[in-house]
């Protein structure tokens, strides 16, 4: 969108078409309707009261979001916020709601719903902007400072929870004498969007210290808690006493046994719900590791987003020295390890950091030599995430102690969680889980057991 200089407002030609009443549960508002000749948009402002010739009018600058203000999603806090500022309004007698049409912070629908599902492969809100080539945050207010002086509205009182909306305001002239904060509830669909709100667009929302991962279903919060804890707690006892990071091996799998697509592409089998608790469990790992493969199918970012927590430290296995230089893992805020049998010429990234491994037969990392070499690297955790060959060979090996395997509910017909050759009642058996548990979380079913191998 053209930006527009505060001192060119006057010149969009920004015209008052008509007002008509609208009666609503909150209370019976005035919408204007308004044309202008710069995006030819038709935003609005619906206003209650004598607001002509005010000073310190209650005003929301509300840009449009049509899942959220009209189907009500959950995703989002522009619905409950909408509404909430209509009482607010009606509460204080007089006041106006500038509905401008700039839908996803500007970037359109189509776009935005794009974002959405780069947010369901686990992107926050503004990483997933950025993918795909758009700004966190395209919004303008040239028409809300046009029609705030169409209405004679001396100064405001701006019903916000963004600081960067009253600094844009106040550059295109507009008297701020007062941020009125609105609170949004905070539940499972919106708590990690809120959260990059507050932490990536300065946002002044009140959270809870930790969004929760909340499940659905028969478990309530506090014992997911303590169930993601005593993983830590037993991997730290475990540690202790054998002197090698305790594994957990986590997946997503299809009820046909699938991880991936049968191309190899990227596939998102969990929910939200099960992939938050799969970052939480990450958060009480000290590190989490992949087969190089992975990276190269999924290129992913192994950083806790959904819950607040510690990132685990990542780990790449990757004998050959096979690693993309653009992998967004060498981006990692704590670095990636690379895990590599060849000599080794420096880091293929800065901040990356190369861990000279053992071979083992098939010249691939060692695996109990590189337990090893992270044990000596103060690495009491591992949580491995995959791809097949990876897990293959935690399980063949016996080195998986703990697994965490998400169900979700639909065929595939894609790659197969695990490589290991049919035993045609040879060779040595496969393990069972013991104390299983089965975690409901959303359509998704998590299955948590302890690897165990018959005597
Ligand atoms: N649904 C899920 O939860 C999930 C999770 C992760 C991945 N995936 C999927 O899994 C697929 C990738 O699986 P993948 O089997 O191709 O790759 P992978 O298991 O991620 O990586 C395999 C590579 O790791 C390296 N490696 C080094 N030492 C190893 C060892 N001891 N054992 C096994 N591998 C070792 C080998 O490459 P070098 O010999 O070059 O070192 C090997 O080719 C992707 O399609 C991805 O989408 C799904």
């Amino acid at each position: 969108m053209q930006s527009v200089e505060p001192d060119s407002v006057a010149s969009l030609e920004l015209q008052r078409t008509t007002c008509a009443r609208i009666p609503t549960p909150e209370g019976s508002f005035r919408l204007c309707h308004y044309t202008n000749t710069l995006d030819n948009k038709e935003h609005l402002a619906l206003v209650m009261g004598d607001v002509v010739g005010g000073e310190a009018i209650l005003v929301r600058v509300h840009s449009e979001c049509m899942t959220g203000d009209v189907f009500g999603s959950l995703r989002c806090d522009c619905g409950e916020q909408l509404h909430a500022a209509m009482r607010a309004i009606a509460a204080a007698g007089r006041g106006v709601i500038l509905y401008l049409r700039q839908e996803g912070r500007g970037i359109g629908l189509g776009a935005k719903l794009r974002a959405y599902n780069l947010q369901d492969e686990g992107y926050d809100t503004v990483d997933a902007n950025l993918v795909l080539g758009h700004q966190a945050d395209e919004r303008e207010y040239w028409a809300a400072a046009g029609i705030l002086a169409d209405l004679n509205v001396q100064s405001i009182r701006l019903l916000t929870n963004n600081p960067a909306k009253i600094e844009h305001l106040r550059e295109l002239g507009i008297r701020v004498v007062e941020r009125v904060p609105v609170e949004s509830s905070v539940h499972a669909e919106n708590a990690a969007y809120l959260e990059t709100k507050v932490r990536r667009m300065r946002h002044l929302l009140q959270l809870p210290a930790v969004a929760p991962p909340t499940l659905d279903g028969a478990y309530l919060l506090s014992e997911l808690a303590q169930k993601v804890e005593s993983v830590r707690d037993r991997a730290r006892v475990y540690s202790a006493e054998r002197g090698l990071p305790f594994v957990t091996i986590s997946y997503a799998q299809s009820l046909d046994g699938s991880i991936a697509a049968a191309t190899g592409k990227p596939l998102t089998l969990s929910g939200r719900t099960a992939m938050t608790v799969t970052h939480a469990l990450r958060a009480v790992h000290d590190a989490i590791l992949v087969g190089v493969g992975t990276v190269i199918a999924d290129d992913p970012r192994l950083t806790v987003r959904l819950v607040a927590g510690p990132d685990p430290q990542p780990v790449v296995l990757d004998s050959q020295l096979r690693l993309p230089p653009n992998a967004q893992v060498l981006n990692h805020p704590r670095g990636a390890w690379i895990a590599a049998t060849v000599p080794l010429h420096g880091a293929p990234a800065p901040g990356a950091t190369m861990l000279k491994v053992a071979a083992d037969r098939a010249q691939r990392v060692d695996l109990v030599d590189l337990l090893r070499v992270l044990a000596g690297h103060g690495i009491r955790s591992v949580m491995v995430e995959g791809g097949r060959q990876v897990l293959s060979s935690f399980i063949e090996q016996r080195l998986a102690n703990f697994a965490v395997v998400t169900i979700a509910p639909r065929f595939v017909g894609g790659l197969q969680a695990m490589s290991i050759p049919p035993r045609n009642g040879s060779g040595p058996a496969l393990p069972h889980l013991a104390n299983v548990e089965y975690v409901p979380a959303g359509a998704d079913l998590m299955v948590w057991g302890d690897v165990e191998w018959a005597a």
